[in-house]
């Protein structure tokens, strides 16, 4: 049976009390979303993807459904493809089933998750040869040694893209065209600007399956760094800011309250948030001078018969 190589590079949990505390530290308090993907936070985003409010996965799996043949043809044989966020694979599947591969290399921050995942794909698509990395692709990051010849297509799919700024989202799509260089290619997918009852849902759902994802990242926070967070002590909001057609999660002190983290103190006021992740959504336009930016040309694009969700083919 075929298997898997497997890279940990995740960061030590060093890097991830440093960057707490300066983000707890901040005004207005925050924390970074990567922070969400535990064991349990995978798994409750896995849950988020099948929820009647949440489009965007199923959209986008609709839309690669339908484009995958012309995708393989436009791609050619022996593809490299490197997915960021490869998380449990399914869309990288759907992909593999089409495309000509050679190797497939799924990048996430959820160790567990995306071993398992990339066990398992290794075994069923024998002749792709997979190499699972276990890193923060928020950062510049050196990939293992993988086959020359085929072209490189950058996967980056779910709009993740969406829960980075602007600078953020340049700077990483920047170190994509890096990673598949030139003749390579970057395969996107984009939550869509839409309106604001239909977003807020999407990150609200009646099941509270979002609330408990967003303050998972408490429980997290109190196992490995020896915080004592009261979770009903926060609730969950998702707001929409249309000034830069954003959803905004945060998480909200219900009281005046103080909390440690290790020996450090942090105070709350009643009402004040952490400001949990941010999910931009882009109009076509405004994607395209996003990518242009970070030196892509558009080359195929393709949409759901609703608007919703886009995916972008660019070459770089
Ligand atoms: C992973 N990311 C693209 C999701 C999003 O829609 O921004 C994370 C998420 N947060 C709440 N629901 C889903």
């Amino acid at each position: 049976m075929s298997r898997a190589a497997l890279h940990d590079l995740h960061p030590p949990v060093e890097d991830l009390r440093r960057e707490v505390l300066a983000s707890l530290a901040a005004e207005p308090k925050k924390l970074a979303p990567k922070l969400f993907y535990d064991v349990q936070g995978s798994h409750l985003f896995d849950a988020i993807t099948a929820l009647p409010e949440y489009y965007p996965t199923r959209t986008e799996i609709g839309i690669l459904r339908g484009c995958r043949d012309e995708l393989a043809e436009l791609l050619g044989p022996d593809t490299v493809l490197i997915e960021s966020g490869g998380g449990n694979g399914i869309k990288a599947r759907l992909l593999l089933d089409k495309i000509d591969a050679r190797a497939y290399v799924p990048i996430d921050i959820a160790r567990q998750h995306l071993f398992t995942a990339a066990e398992a794909l290794a075994g069923d698509y024998p002749d792709v040869t997979v190499h699972a990395v276990c890193a923060d692709f928020s950062r510049p990051l050196e990939l293992p040694e993988l086959p020359e010849g085929g072209r490189r297509v950058a996967f980056f799919p779910g709009s993740s893209i969406g829960n980075f700024d602007a600078n953020a989202a340049i700077a990483l799509l920047e170190r994509l065209a890096g990673l598949v260089g030139p003749g390579g290619v970057l395969l996107i997918g984009v939550d869509l600007v839409k309106d604001k009852a239909r977003l807020t849902a999407a990150y609200d759902d009646v099941q509270g399956v979002t609330a408990e994802f967003n303050r998972n990242v408490l429980t997290r926070l109190n196992r490995e760094l020896d915080a004592d967070f009261v979770l009903e002590r926060f609730t969950h909001e998702a707001r929409y800011n249309s000034d830069v057609d954003r959803v905004e999660m945060h998480l909200v002190s219900q009281v005046g309250q103080q909390v440690a983290v290790g020996d450090t103190s942090f105070n709350f006021s009643a009402g004040e948030s952490i400001h949990t992740e941010n999910a931009y959504k882009y109009t076509p336009d405004g994607f395209r001078e996003l990518a242009a930016a970070a030196g892509f040309d558009p080359w195929r694009e393709w949409s759901d018969p609703e608007g919703l969700f886009a995916v972008f083919l660019f070459t770089c």
